[in-house]
């Protein structure tokens, strides 16, 4: 390998210095020894675009480096580094980036999610490396094994918990009881959750990166829009006590899955991704994330199963995974070589939300009189729903005093959870049992995975 003096620097540009921003730029600068003896070369930073150059910056920023031409800048530099996030003017510069043959990191899932092929499609025709570590559960290295470690395998599913806000929301509630709103409000006060938490709590910040992971992990393309998506916000205390009493944590899951062609009905193999609430059991490995940490469980054919667990979110972890993809493509720009390109080529349809194969767990107050837990058997059958088990409780205090509401007087309350079934049958089922008229209402409807 040469020495780092025997290569001319390589200039790196960083589009954006927010918390990630402001992290990558430490982490260049005090870290820059030891990054030019792994590459082969002194990474210089040569400028750092922001919307406003004259507010306030960590001291840690080199001032002088900063410059609200963004454009200008990436045209000057061998690495553009994107940690503004957002589409556009993201995707614009990226763009123009790779036109001028700069390699690209970046965090941007959103932008990933939404429009991923153009730009790796670009880097492809310009042969510069694209890198998005970052993009994915923050410090946990979760693209690159899937992209490049798992390549010689099959990977079968991929259970992710990428979003920090809301294992935080939900593991607040699960360990003191709180309900949703003021677990929200403390996820904020301790800035974990934005002031607006529309795109954690409602799960579009965990379908971006279900959508990448499911690309990277089924080499077919997911966009975001190909994400079936339920957020946290019907979320009940009840649903949380009621989870602990049956022996489960309620998390906020990505899922990507893989279902193989049928020969029998002649239905074609396809890819299922989802992100929704779903009870896990307590003896998943993932029942064991807590407050704000991500973990990605993976299901390979020969590997088995691997779990990959850390932070997924706060600067410096996401800037570790950003330098990196630095370090990568500055190693490529040294040596030569290049990271793997889109990898598109398997026939698999992208499957409708109500193909997805799960289990339910029905909580619901019926009439408490002979028959009826006959009458509500019946209607699964009739939609070929198999129960795996039911739960009439029969001590309302023991109840009340897990946290859990008694139902009204005459009426007994049923939890049925059911074996695996496609989701259009068991919300059709769920439906049916609605209408039934010793029903009094569906208390809840819960997803139970993992088993
Ligand atoms: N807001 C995200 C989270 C981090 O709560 O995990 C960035 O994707």
């Amino acid at each position: 390998m040469p020495s780092a003096e025997s290569h001319p620097p390589l200039r790196v540009a960083l589009l954006g210095c927010g918390v990630v921003g402001t992290q990558v730029a430490r982490l260049l600068t005090q870290q820059a020894d030891d990054l030019a003896s792994r590459v082969g070369a002194r990474l210089e930073l040569v400028g750092i675009a922001v919307r406003d150059a004259s507010a306030p910056r960590d001291p840690v920023v080199d001032r002088s480096l900063l410059t609200e031409d963004a454009e200008g800048l990436v045209r000057r530099a061998d690495i553009v580094v994107e940690v503004m996030g957002g589409i556009e003017p993201a995707r614009g510069l990226l763009l123009q980036a790779i036109e001028a043959r700069a390699a690209v990191v970046t965090a941007n899932k959103a932008l990933l999610a939404e429009d991923g092929p153009t730009l790796y499609k670009a880097a492809d025709d310009a042969g510069v490396d694209i890198y998005f570590e970052a993009a994915v559960a923050g410090a946990i290295p979760i693209v690159r094994p899937v992209r490049e470690s798992l390549a010689g395998d099959h990977v079968r599913r991929v259970l992710g918990i990428v979003n920090g806000t809301t294992n935080y929301v939900l593991d607040q509630m699960t360990t003191t009881g709180a309900d949703l709103a003021d677990a929200v409000r403390e996820a904020q006060d301790l800035g974990f959750a934005e002031a607006d938490p529309t795109a954690d709590v409602e799960g579009y910040d965990a379908a971006a990166k279900a959508a990448i992971l499911a690309s990277l992990a089924f080499h077919v393309r997911v966009s975001i829009d190909d994400v079936a998506r339920e957020g946290i916000m019907a979320v009940t205390a009840d649903d949380v006590a009621w989870a602990a009493h049956t022996g489960h944590v309620i998390k906020l899951l990505a899922i990507a899955e893989l279902r193989d062609a049928d020969r029998g009905t002649g239905r074609g193999a396809g890819v299922s991704v989802r992100v929704h609430p779903a009870l896990l059991p307590t003896t998943h490995p993932l029942a064991n994330v807590r407050g704000s940490f991500n973990a990605v469980f993976v299901e390979a054919e020969s590997a088995g199963e691997l779990m990959f667990y850390g932070r997924g979110a706060g600067g410096a972890p996401t800037a570790s995974a950003v330098l990196g993809d630095v370090v990568s493509a500055a190693r490529h720009r040294v040596l030569g070589g290049k990271g793997p390109q889109e990898s598109t080529y398997a026939d698999l349809a992208i499957l409708p939300a109500s193909a997805a194969v799960t289990r339910y767990q029905v909580r619901l107050d019926v009439d408490d009189r002979p028959g009826v837990l006959a009458q509500v058997a019946q209607a699964l059958a009739a939609h070929g729903v198999s129960i795996e088990a039911v739960r009439q409780p029969s001590a309302p205090e023991a109840v009340a005093a897990e946290g859990m509401q008694t139902p009204a007087a005459g009426a007994a309350q049923l939890v049925i959870t059911t074996h695996a079934a496609p989701e259009s049958a068991l919300a059709a089922t769920v439906e049916a049992v609605a209408a039934l008229d010793p029903v009094r209402t569906i208390t809840s409807v819960l997803r139970v995975e993992g088993a």
